[in-house]
């Protein structure tokens, strides 16, 4: 039995009071909040565990590394992913998927080979690619959403010449909450011998995810928006994969031996992280994945597909308010502009009067912003802890933002 109360009590900020009013924290596609389990565990291992890790023989230095490394544990079995060595800890989904272009894709990609995006990536999985087009050469294909912000996955399928090398593409849109079939797309493209990186940045927040399943060759994670720690992360990267990369940071950690004419790299995963990590950063990100999976991505997912509906039939009743995004295998997020009304930042602020928290912005999506032609949006976007009465709270505030600019 999901209890979003109990839940609630778990997570120490949502008791506060913003502007006079109790906070109503719908910017999570943005980040999450953190449970009291993560912020303890934190404390505690500035506390009490703390060295630096994989360097030292003393105590303090081979508990650290075994926390550390227990969060590798955790994030493959979060992510169904039987070998923990394919995955790489990092600072989250922009240093993940910048990993990919710098150490797989760089490598290998020559003038007019392909990479297909879908139009609604975030930027952290356009801009790297942008570098690849500037400095290589490499085509980037764009595939549009429909109306509804469905993505097509036979649209995806179909763009695939024999340049192809790379399909890049979101699970979840975090602008209008899109849930994409990257399975099909996986499916297809390994018959083509094309790789595929998914961006799990939103997805795994909401619902299950087995890699395995889906066949991809790279899934990106980050931490703060999982109930962890910012600057906590990770990436999936298939074996045979890194087998064909070459290291993209260089420093300690990711090396074997360094000589003044030589040099010979770790094995992967340590390869591809170089320096000291977010030591605690990453216990942290182990801590939350744990509180997920005790709630249970299954029960998470269905507590917020209640919201979803609720909130839909709620803005659904707002005929000024215009939805970004109305696919019917959608997650609890919603971008909207309001008719007549001002920018989505002076919607926001009022919402921010009474205590509501969403973004308010082009979302790091500019070219979605350009596909459906506005240049802000408002996003409200739920989690694990929000509740009806909070979709109320909103829809009581943008009725207050629609009469005070209608
Ligand atoms: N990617 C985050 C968002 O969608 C920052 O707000």
């Amino acid at each position: 039995m999901y209890d979003v109360e109990t839940i609630r009590a778990d997570f120490p900020i949502l008791s506060r009071e913003v502007n006079g009013k109790p906070l109503v924290y719908l910017d999570n596609g943005a980040s999450a909040q953190k449970p009291k389990v993560v912020i303890d565990a934190i404390t505690q291992a500035y506390a009490e565990e703390y060295a630096n890790v994989h360097r030292g023989l003393h105590y303090l230095s081979n508990l650290a590394t075994e926390k550390y490394e227990g969060t590798r544990g955790i994030i493959a079995k979060f992510l169904g992913v039987k070998d923990e060595d394919e995955i790489v800890m990092n600072t989250g989904t922009t240093m993940g998927i910048n990993t990919v272009a710098y150490g797989w894709a760089m490598p290998r990609m020559q003038a007019g080979d392909e990479i297909i995006l879908s139009v609604m990536e975030h930027h952290a999985n356009i801009v790297p690619w942008h570098f690849l087009r500037e400095r290589h050469g490499v085509v980037i294909k764009w595939v549009d959403v429909d109306s509804t912000g469905y993505l097509d996955p036979q649209a995806v399928i179909d763009a695939i010449t024999p340049k192809t090398k790379l399909i890049a593409v979101t699970q979840l849109s975090n602008v209008l909450g899109t849930v994409v079939d990257v399975k099909t797309i996986c499916d297809a493209a390994r018959e083509k011998g094309v790789a595929v990186l998914v961006d799990g940045s939103q997805a795994a927040v909401h619902m299950p995810v087995n890699v395995d399943e889906l066949g991809c060759d790279f899934y990106a994670i980050t931490g703060h928006k999982l109930y962890g720690p910012s600057a906590s992360g990770a990436i999936f990267m298939k074996k045979e994969r890194m087998a064909e990369m070459v290291p993209f940071i260089g420093g300690g950690d990711m090396i074997r031996e360094v000589h003044k004419d030589e040099v010979t790299w770790n094995d992967p995963p340590m390869m591809f992280e170089a320096g000291t990590p977010g030591i605690v950063q990453q216990i942290g990100l182990g801590v939350a994945l744990e509180y997920m999976m005790n709630v249970g991505m299954d029960n998470i997912a269905a507590h917020e597909q209640k919201l979803r509906d609720y909130a839909r039939a709620r803005l659904d009743g707002l005929n000024w308010l215009q939805v970004q995004g109305t696919t019917a295998d959608k997650a609890a997020i919603f971008s909207f502009t309001l008719d007549g009304a001002g920018h989505a930042h002076d919607i926001s602020t009022i919402l921010d009067k009474k205590g509501v928290a969403v973004r308010a912005g082009h979302h790091c999506a500019g070219p979605l912003m350009d596909h459906l032609g506005v240049t802000a949006t408002c996003r409200a976007s739920f989690a694990m802890y929000n509740t009806e009465k909070e979709v109320d709270v909103l829809v009581d505030a943008l009725e207050l933002a629609h009469d005070l600019f209608a």
